[in-house]
């Protein structure tokens, strides 16, 4: 991009950069939910793998606000190229494990690009980012609330059955 471009950006390059990476991380988010999504159908849990249909198209929607964003800032998104997605778990519970893990991954990276726009005074960004921030917390929620299932209702088959029918 030219130095005449970025300089006429409503927003800076540094917080442009660590959103593009937020794109990347969000379009990740959406590939890997459809791999957990995958492993489901193919394992006979089908109300698992409606939730994290919908939790792709989710992620994906994220990914894309954030990508209009940038270019409605003068910026420039890029669409991002994803590579080593896990297709393989051996239950269930580490399924939603990861799922967890993917969303405290995400939550700390939004925080720091929360921390770093209102360090470059980049108060757009950080308005945009607050509906990130609460998004978050509601999905952190829906994955332990999820994930205390298991330790209520156990492991074995047929509770398996019914964790689904309840994810459902
Ligand atoms: Fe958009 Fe749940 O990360």
């Amino acid at each position: 991009m030219k130095d005449i471009a970025r300089q006429q950006m409503s927003i800076k390059v540094s917080t442009m950069d660590a959103l593009n990476e937020q794109i990347k991380m969000e379009g990740k988010a959406s590939a890997s939910y459809l791999a957990m999504a995958s492993w489901c159908d193919q394992n006979s849990l089908p109300g698992s793998a409606d939730f994290l249909y919908q939790q792709a198209s989710e992620e994906r929607e994220h990914m894309l606000k954030i990508f209009k964003f940038i270019n409605d800032c003068g910026g420039n998104a890029i669409s991002p190229e994803i590579t080593n997605l896990n297709h393989d778990f051996s239950s269930l519970e580490e399924v939603f494990e990861t799922a967890l893990e993917q969303e405290i991954a995400v939550t700390k990276s939004i925080n720091k690009i929360v921390s770093l726009a209102k360090k470059s005074e980049d108060y757009a960004v950080e308005n945009f980012l607050q509906w990130f921030v609460n998004e978050q917390l509601e999905e952190e929620k829906s994955m332990r609330d999820i994930l205390d299932l298991f330790e209520v209702m156990g492991r074995d088959g047929i509770a398996i059955k019914l964790i689904d029918e309840r994810i459902k």
